[in-house]
């Protein structure tokens, strides 16, 4: 059968449920535009446990981001005739182990080689395999490691924008190993990952949510140059640059460390560059913000969904095109005002135009307070028809505004945003795991979904460039180190995350079918 015949069924409503041509039965069809996409079947699961440390003796925790090698993925057949998938993948942890204030962790990436056979009908034992190779720490352009402490002054360095920095005494932890001098450091609150043309021999981005800004690496992870996007998305307080996230540090004591604590404009606190992804040929890359700048309605749940996109071109640096995308809303029972926006935690971009983005509630899930998520969500947003605000210098300077306290400019149209895949389905996750599978509210428990998912990629089906349009879709959680046997300082503290949790590093597996007219491997194939 080809695929062209099931879209027939698809006319007039934007979700039916057709028989699948493919591994499994397909869950839904969304039209968004005049492009369908396809929910095939959640076909995988894995983890890595939380406590686990990498080469450096530190608690992992894999999921703010993640980005294929894509010479490394390989399609080999098994003796039972299933397909088994092989490549190396980068993750990147968030700014370390914070809950209970912001930390000396030194920001780096992980390399992990992942072992996949896709499974449609489900499996108890894992079925997406991971096996630490490498850990990477990330430097300043002298080599001196970053820093996860929120910011509290800058530092300069020749090329560059000023970039937010932070200071501390001896080697920045309770202990004085490091003697008595201090220290200032670049901080990096790092939220996404994306390997430079296919492979990190070409070196890699990251974005991060102090500046918010946009971080070039080498292969060796040295930071090489960085972006600083239009002063509409930079914080000020008081009439002044100001890039502390208000995240007071580890037993300081502190409510707050920045007053006021949220910035008069610009990003909002812990809400900076959560999405970001090289375009498919490599030219540009996007990023988003989490939700929308201060004077956008950012400071309130249920004002900041107009959220900003920028293009940059990644050779000069400049901004090629800005957009405004319309978050999700959704009603959360247990608060008094909404509905509320769902921030989002991740885009892929699919071409120049459409994507994939993660968007999701907070305060659910395993090591919450409540163990049910309403929204958590693999969405799709379009700005074909969006548009394009970059050269409004109105928009743009300090303050400037596109939807203030929260009422869009009607100037201004906004990307088309569309409902796509429901992580949170308990049908497809009892499919997974012991027990009774993984399951979405119920019981805290090992297989509870974790509450941040943040790291998206894709491996083709064909082992190749995925021209047929099928695609396995990994995600992943941050899980925020929160487990009772950490590792911090290179091994030598250990640390009990005050919750009492202990969670795990998880990742999932959707089979998904994208517009053959997107080409979202562009020139840069897999292996084989
Ligand atoms: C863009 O607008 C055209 C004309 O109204 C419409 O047919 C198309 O579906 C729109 N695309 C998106 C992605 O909204
Ligand atoms: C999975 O289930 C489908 C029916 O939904 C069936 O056709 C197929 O043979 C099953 N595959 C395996 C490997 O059990
Ligand atoms: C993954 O590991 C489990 C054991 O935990 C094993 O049963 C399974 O076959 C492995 N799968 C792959 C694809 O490596
Ligand atoms: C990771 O995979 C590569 C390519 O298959 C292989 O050469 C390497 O030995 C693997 N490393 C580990 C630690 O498994
Ligand atoms: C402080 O730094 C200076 C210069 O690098 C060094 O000579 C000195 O030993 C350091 N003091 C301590 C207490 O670490
Ligand atoms: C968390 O912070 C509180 C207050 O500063 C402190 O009493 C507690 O020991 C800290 N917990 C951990 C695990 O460090």
């Amino acid at each position: 059968m080809k695929f062209s015949s099931k879209f027939v069924a698809a006319t007039v409503a934007s979700l039916v449920y057709v028989a699948s041509p493919v591994s499994a039965a397909i869950h839904k069809v969304m039209e968004c535009g005049d492009k369908s996409y396809t929910y095939n079947s959640m076909v995988g699961w894995g983890m890595v446990p939380g406590a686990a440390v990498d080469k450096y003796g530190d608690t992992i925790s894999f999921g703010s981001s993640m980005s294929i090698e894509r010479p490394s993925i390989k399609r080999t057949l098994s003796a039972s005739g299933s397909y088994i998938y092989t490549a190396t993948v980068y993750n990147l942890p968030d700014r370390g182990w914070n809950t209970n204030g912001t930390t000396n962790f030194a920001p780096r990436i992980y390399a992990y080689n992942i072992t996949f056979e896709p499974l449609p009908n489900g499996s108890v034992a894992p079925n997406l395999n991971w096996t630490l190779v490498d850990t990477i720490l990330l430097t300043d352009p002298f080599g001196n490691t970053l820093t996860g402490f929120d910011s509290d002054t800058t530092l300069s360095f020749e090329g560059f924008p000023v970039l937010p920095a932070a200071t501390f005494e001896s080697n920045g932890w309770s202990d004085t190993a490091g003697g008595q001098n201090s220290s200032v450091r670049v901080c990096l609150d790092a939220e996404t990952l994306n390997v430079i043309d296919g492979s990190i021999k070409n070196g890699f981005w990251i974005t991060d949510e102090y500046g918010p800004y946009l971080y070039k690496f080498n292969r060796y992870g040295m930071l090489v140059s960085a972006i600083r996007p239009p002063e509409a998305f930079i914080p000020y307080r008081n009439g002044e640059v100001s890039f502390s996230a208000d995240s007071p540090r580890l037993n300081s004591g502190e409510d707050d460390d920045v007053d006021p604590a949220d910035p008069d404009s610009g990003r909002a606190n812990n809400q900076g560059f959560e999405g970001a992804s090289l375009s498919p040929s490599g030219n540009y890359i996007f990023s988003l913000l989490q939700s929308a700048t201060i004077q956008d309605g950012g400071s309130k749940k249920t004002t900041n969904r107009y959220t900003r996109l920028l293009k940059h071109a990644v050779g000069s640096h400049t901004l090629a095109g800005e957009w405004v995308v319309p978050l999700p809303q959704y009603t959360d029972p247990d608060q008094k005002k909404n509905p509320r926006t769902a921030a989002q935690s991740e885009i892929y971009a699919l071409s120049e135009e459409q994507f994939l983005i993660i968007a999701r509630d907070s305060n659910h899930g395993h090591g919450q307070s409540d163990s049910t998520s309403i929204y958590r969500n693999i969405d799709v947003f379009d700005i074909t028809n969006a548009t394009d605000i970059s050269g409004i210098s109105e928009y743009n300077v300090e303050g400037g505004a596109v939807a203030p306290s929260g009422v869009l400019d009607d100037a201004i149209t906004p990307a088309t945003y569309c409902t796509f895949l429901n992580v949170n389905l308990n049908s497809q996750l009892k499919k997974f795991g012991p027990h009774a599978g993984l399951h979405n509210g119920g019981n805290q428990d090992s297989t509870l979904l974790n509450e941040k998912w943040e790291g998206l990629t894709m491996i083709p089906a064909d082992g190749k460039d995925g021209s047929d349009g099928i695609f396995y879709a990994i995600v992943v959680t941050d899980d925020d180190f929160m487990t009772q046997w950490g590792h911090v300082n290179y091994g030598r503290i250990t640390y009990k995350d005050t919750s009492g949790y202990d969670l795990i590093n998880m990742g999932l597996v959707y089979q998904i079918t994208l517009p053959t007219s997107l080409k979202p491997f562009g020139i840069y194939q897999a292996g084989n």
